[in-house]
């Protein structure tokens, strides 16, 4: 069943994009742009998917006097096989024929917008006739379950109930009714009436689907402003969200003074649309749990947003499975008081439904989870016993939500795509050299990547004529390394007359490039650093220097001791890496293994003024970008870098291009 609903799931969406890309070149091409290919894959795909029904009736045609008969013939023999095991088991024969009927006829039904439920009946929770019609203006809600006497429940938030906590015990169905709430709320509101930042801090797979995919042909959410799949090793990534959201609560609230209303509801009253915000944070306690300094900071922002941020229409959901956790997390008591609306799935003991609900609610201990079924406790006064409202919760399956998703998409073809997408353990690709080299850009600009916020904007830094303007690169990983000294090379080519590249390991490792004009100096020691000073003033060089930790010749000289003639390579090093900024020339060096290198090159730090560190443990991150320790918990991950400008006593951190 699950099979052929996943087949015409998979139909409908080649047909909706189909239908999307033939509209979006449409208007592309009636405002006038070159929107030929979006026009021919939509064609195409169109032709496919009208083109396939026709084979199959054309082999079925073919094949028919064998395949009926078989059908017939299975159909007869599975009736009268479950008829008679039915008589068996002493079930009266209406009933059976009964039962089996609408067997039969459930397998020809298929994407219908009801989320199946045990019982008690089925009933609708995304009716067509609501799409996009509600208003979300003083509030908004959707049914989310159905109460013992049959009716909804509803999800409200507004004014009265700005937040909720979501818990319960692992596999208690939080997961699932997150979907159901988003999908609910999404069907009801247009994006331009409501927009969801949807965070994941658990394996980040479940809202993937939210942010769709083109390659796979997934639509992805249109309220979708952040779709992020997060871990551990991204609660840093976490603040800089709760951080914008602020900045959006501050925009919004000076928006209001300047209006002379109170809240978005006067605000919408006066000045028309202004969009509601659902932020979602599934197995939000990771923000909690790693190190004091993240913790203060989430709390602080927390404490915030969850105080002022309902008024001006940005709502919190925070989903977990171990409150618990957070028991002995301080100043976490405070943020739960802060929320009013409460959704308690099953939990394990009485002490864990009050820790979601309140002292002596008890309900949540006390649902059942009966194979399939999940309930649920909704309560919208802190959780006091005397607002519990029990509710069954339907089952979003995952083929009628992608049927959902693909619907939503169609009714906003041809709309700019609004979702940033965030996916924490996957590093941004690295752009082809032309990219780099892009008219509009300054050559001295070097850019490796992207800002690890919420914009994720270029991350980028400028070569300065100022002494110390070197950059050391410390860190073991070779793929971040690579996509590094790629970046570097690429930014490099049109403010720089040379590259000179020297790996102390004897191994070079090619820069990437395909042009074969673009030249890289291959430096093989010692007569040519002789060259290289010598040129210092007429020639622009970008000086690369890899492995610098396994550099012998390169051991920093005795600054006090007698110079020698010639001077040694070593010398001329240091004459370099002093003089060549303000010629503009630079020296990068890189190196895996941060205590071999503070061993012996100690001496050279001082000419270095810009750091990069990746893959460090917090005391050498700290040591290189010259901080305290422990501001860089979490680097060791590898799935982001530190750059730290000492002049300007700058730190920040980014997600370096790789190959
Ligand atoms: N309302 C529901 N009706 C039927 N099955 C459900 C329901 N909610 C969850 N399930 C099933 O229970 C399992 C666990 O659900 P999930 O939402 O992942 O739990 P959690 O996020 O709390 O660990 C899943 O296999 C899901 O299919
Ligand atoms: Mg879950």
């Amino acid at each position: 069943m699950n099979i052929i609903r996943a087949i015409l799931s998979l139909y409908w969406q080649l047909i909706m994009f189909g239908i999307n890309n033939l509209m979006h070149g449409l208007s592309g091409a009636l405002a006038g742009q070159n929107a030929i290919v979006p026009i021919v894959v939509g064609a195409g795909a169109l032709m496919i998917a009208f083109a396939i029904p026709g084979a199959i009736l054309g082999l079925l045609g073919q094949a028919l006097p064998v395949i009926l008969p078989i059908v017939i013939l299975c159909l007869i023999v599975g009736i009268t096989w479950k008829l008679i095991s039915d008589q068996r088991g002493g079930k009266d024969l209406k009933t059976s024929i009964k039962e089996t009927t609408a067997k039969i006829w459930k397998l020809f039904q298929f994407s219908q917008w009801k989320l199946p439920l045990g019982q008690p009946k089925e009933k609708v929770f995304w009716d067509p006739q609501d799409l996009w019609t509600a208003v979300s203006a003083k509030e908004i809600s959707a049914p989310i379950g159905i109460q013992d006497d049959g009716n909804y429940a509803v999800l409200v938030l507004g004014d009265e109930v700005p937040h909720a906590l979501l818990a319960g015990r692992s596999r208690s169905g939080k997961s699932n009714l997150l979907h159901v709430i988003i999908h609910g709320l999404a069907h009801r509101y247009s994006p331009d009436e409501l927009e969801f930042y949807l965070m994941d801090y658990k394996d980040g797979v479940e809202f993937n689907s939210y942010g769709g995919n083109k390659v796979s042909g997934i639509h992805g959410l249109p309220h979708a402003r952040l779709v992020a799949a997060a871990s551990e090793s991204d609660t840093e990534y976490g603040i800089t969200v709760l951080e914008h959201l602020q900045q959006e609560m501050l925009r919004r609230n000076k928006l209001f003074t300047n209006s002379g209303v109170k809240n978005i509801e006067g605000y919408c009253q006066q000045r028309g649309l202004l969009p509601r915000i659902l932020v979602v944070i599934d197995e939000f306690q990771v923000l909690f749990q790693t190190g004091e300094m993240i913790t203060a900071r989430v709390n602080a922002l927390l404490s915030d947003l969850l105080s002022k941020a309902g008024s001006t229409g940005i709502h919190i959901l925070l989903a977990t499975q171990s409150l618990r956790a957070l028991l002995g997390v301080s100043g976490f008591a405070a943020v739960r008081a802060k929320i009013m609306g409460r959704i308690a799935l099953a939990a394990s003991s009485r002490e864990d439904s009050e820790f979601i609900l309140e002292s002596g609610n008890h309900a949540a201990a006390e649902l059942k989870v009966e194979g399939k079924t999940r309930f649920g406790i909704l309560n919208s006064d802190n959780g006091q016993p005397t607002a519990n409202i029990q509710f069954l919760i339907p089952f979003a399956a995952p083929e009628d939500c992608a049927g959902h998703q693909a619907y939503f998409a169609g009714q906003a073809a041809g709309k700019p795509k609004k979702t940033k997408v965030f996916s924490g353990a996957r590093l941004p690709q690295l752009p082809t050299p032309a990219w780099f080299t892009g008219t509009q850009r300054d050559t001295s600009q070097v850019i490796l990547g992207e800002e690890l916020n919420f914009e994720s904007a270029m991350f980028s830094f400028e070569w300065k004529r100022d002494t110390g303007n070197n950059l050391l690169i410390v860190g073991y990983d070779e793929v971040i390394r690579n996509g590094l000294l790629r970046s570097l090379a690429f930014s490099a080519t049109k403010h720089f007359t040379r590259i000179v590249y020297f790996n102390a390991n004897r191994s070079f490792t090619s820069l990437g490039f395909s042009d074969p004009s673009i030249v890289v100096k291959r430096f093989d020691w010692d007569g040519d650093i002789a060259d290289i000073v010598a040129d210092l003033k007429t020639k622009k060089t970008l000086l690369i220097v890899d492995s610098l930790e396994n550099a012998k010749v390169f051991s920093p000289p005795n600054p006090y001791g007698p110079k020698s003639t010639p001077p040694s390579p070593a010398e001329l090093f240091v004459q370099f890496l002093e003089e060549a900024p303000q010629h503009g020339s630079h020296v990068v060096a890189f190196a895996a293994n941060w205590k071999r290198l503070e061993n012996q090159c100690r001496d050279y730090f001082r000419f270095f003024d810009l750091r990069i560190g990746f893959n460090l443990d917090e005391m050498c991150a700290g040591a290189l970008a010259g901080t305290p320790t422990g501001m860089f918990k979490g680097l060791n991950n590898s799935t982001k870098a530190v750059f730290s400008d000492l002049q300007g006593n700058e730190q920040m951190l980014f997600r370096p291009f790789v190959v």
